[in-house]
């Protein structure tokens, strides 16, 4: 099946509004049913994945990426079915950042750059601005050029964050996914973090994957995924 459709993905995506529309989606792994009769649009803006543990989000965003792809319905972008956009084309529209973001020993210049190695160093101080880090920048003694050490670990979980936010930002990719993002990061940067996505929102379609349902703007779209846990594939 995957090869049928890098067969036919050679469409280039034609972004408009940024509405993402899940269409009678089915997803299963192996009999284990994810998604059932899915049919759920995600709009330019803050949308936010709720759901219990297990239930599927991840899931979700994997589709949206189509590392994963439905065994039933379709996934469009704009009314363009993401099968039939070539996978490379479709990346360049996409950012992700996870709850653990991987970051390399280098500088936090480097770490940021990789999102977009065209970038400026203009670029880089524009993000470093908006997700707050300049503070930092300017007392750690080093500025830009500070080591984050192997993996980030001379950061603190909020300074590793904000620099993952940085990189998916840099690039200007008009989708961004977060999945738990937040999870693992004191009140003050997820304040911050919170407040970089409202500042963004109105160019950028934005789905969080949360369990904070505290922190969830009212005015936004929100969607639950619904527990099939009891739902089994019928035997045949
Ligand atoms: N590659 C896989 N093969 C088989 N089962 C999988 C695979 N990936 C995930 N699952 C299962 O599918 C279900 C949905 O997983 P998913 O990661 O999408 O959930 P989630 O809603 O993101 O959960 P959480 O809130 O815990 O992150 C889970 O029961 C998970 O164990
Ligand atoms: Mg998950």
């Amino acid at each position: 099946m995957d090869m049928e459709i890098e067969k036919t993905s050679n469409e280039k995506l034609n972004f408009k509004d940024g509405t993402i529309s899940f269409e009678d989606v089915d997803f299963a792994y192996g009999e284990k049913i994810i998604l059932k009769d899915f049919d759920k649009q995600f709009y330019k803006g803050l949308n936010y994945l709720v759901g219990d543990n297990g239930t599927g989000k991840s899931t979700i965003m994997q589709l949206i990426c189509r590392i994963l792809t439905p065994d039933k319905g379709k996934i469009t972008i704009d009314g363009q079915n993401i099968n039939n956009i070539e996978q490379k084309n479709l990346f360049k529209h996409i950012s992700i950042v996870f709850a653990n973001p991987y970051l390399f020993k280098g500088s936090i210049y480097e770490n940021i750059v990789v999102g977009n190695l065209n970038a400026e160093k203009s670029d880089v101080e524009e993000v470093c601005n908006l997700v707050e880090l300049e503070d930092f920048i300017k007392n750690n003694g080093n500025g830009y050029d500070y080591d984050v050490g192997e993996s980030g670990q001379l950061l603190s979980s909020g300074e590793r964050q904000k620099i993952a936010l940085a990189r998916a930002l840099i690039n200007k990719k008009p989708i961004l996914l977060l999945d738990e993002a937040m999870k693992s990061i004191d009140e003050e940067t997820r304040k911050t973090m919170n407040n970089v996505l409202k500042k963004i929102k109105n160019n950028k379609t934005i789905i969080i994957i949360t369990h904070n349902l505290s922190e969830i703007e009212k005015s936004s779209n929100i969607i639950k995924i619904p527990n099939t846990i009891n739902l089994s594939k019928p035997t045949s």
